[in-house]
């Protein structure tokens, strides 16, 4: 059984974040923004938008592409490291999307998220019984953010974007190859960590365990972005070169690169190394900054509905992130 790709769609929030917004709070400027990461503006969540809202509506584009039915699909995938509710938030999608006869589960990947996930999809149906999975990327990483850090606050923002995958026959597969990888060694590098709150709780007893424990929340996005950008153009370059590899194909075959978006500056380091020319490689950065799991199908919804993206074009995409993981599909949209 294959798998293609029969719709997509995505969703903003309203509320645009300058460079220049940024620099009347951290001591930034548009320039040193621009040039060093590519990125202009941002969208951030505000009044009564949630995630699950952008979530929702991305997931209906992609449908109503499809021209599928909310109760034609029978998984819904849900990509995302910021949910509104811990406990998962493919319930609250699925309830909102109409998908009665869904199974929900998501997926905590970072930015990796889109690709793992659209990776589990064709699994599924690979092993058979699921025959249309809505996979969703959305985060809102502006939750997470110190907005006093002006190494991380001038990077992020939030998006959603949805991909339905549709069983296929194995002559149509839309999934040519695909490579993926996680380093817990360099877990250190990008995180939004638990507050540990045991040194107040064991000093406020004498040393004594707290029972009952007080609530825990989470610490801010601490980022060593050298090390990242370093980890990125040596393992990036190699995945896509390993998915090529399983697909059989040469690198000269891919009509389009679509990395998630994090910097311009790596997206050219990765074009570049895999010696891939400027026109073939697909970028919103300026305009959305980096939002995570949402990034790769947020790009590819504008470059499908612009018209950049023909049927039957060779996508070559990877996501990278936290964890470490990376991972790359080639697909065939
Ligand atoms: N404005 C002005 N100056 C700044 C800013 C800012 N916003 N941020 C840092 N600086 C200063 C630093 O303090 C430093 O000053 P110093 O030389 O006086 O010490 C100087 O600029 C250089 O700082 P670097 O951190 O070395 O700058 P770099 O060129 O590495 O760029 C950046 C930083 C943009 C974060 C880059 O490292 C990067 O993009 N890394 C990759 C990050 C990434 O992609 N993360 C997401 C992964 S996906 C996920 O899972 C969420």
């Amino acid at each position: 059984m294959g798998s293609k790709l029969v719709g997509c769609g995505s969703a903003v929030p309203k509320l645009i974040v300058s460079n220049a917004d940024l620099a009347q709070i951290v001591d930034t400027s548009d320039e040193w923004i621009s040039v060093r990461t590519g990125i202009h503006n941002r969208r951030i969540l505000s009044g009564n938008e949630t995630l699950g809202s952008l979530a929702v509506e991305a997931a209906n584009g992609a449908l109503e592409m499809a021209q599928v039915n909310a109760r034609e699909v029978d998984l819904i995938i849900m990509c995302s490291s910021t949910p509104d509710d811990l406990f998962g938030s493919g319930g609250q999608i699925q309830r909102d999307l109409g998908c009665k006869d869904a199974w929900t589960f998501d997926i905590t990947a970072a930015c990796s998220g889109f690709v793992v996930g659209l990776i589990t999809a064709t699994r599924f149906i690979k092993g058979g019984g699921f025959k249309n999975i809505l996979v969703i990327g959305a985060d809102a990483l502006s939750r997470y953010v110190d907005w006093t850090d002006r190494g991380t606050c001038i990077l992020f923002g939030d998006a959603a974007g949805a991909l339905l995958v549709q069983a296929c026959s194995s002559d149509e597969d839309g999934l040519l190859g695909f490579d993926v990888h996680s380093d817990g060694h360099g877990q250190r590098q990008l995180t939004v960590l638990a507050r540990d709150e045991r040194m107040e709780i064991t000093s406020s007893m004498n040393g004594a365990p707290l029972f009952p424990p007080k609530k825990k929340s989470f610490s801010c996005i601490e980022m060593n972005g050298k090390e990242v950008f370093r980890f990125v153009v040596r393992c990036v370059p190699q995945s896509i070169e390993a998915a090529l590899d399983e697909a059989g194909i040469p690198t000269s075959s891919i009509d389009w690169l679509l990395l998630h978006q994090a910097n311009q500056r790596i997206i050219d380091a990765v074009s570049t190394r895999l010696d891939i020319p400027s026109d073939k490689v697909i970028s919103n950065l300026a305009n959305y900054g980096n939002t995570s799991a949402a990034s790769i199908p947020l790009a590819l919804d504008e470059a499908v509905r612009s018209g950049k993206v023909q049927p039957g074009n060779t996508i070559a995409t990877a996501g990278f992130g936290a964890g470490l993981t990376w991972g790359s599909a080639i697909v065939r949209w």
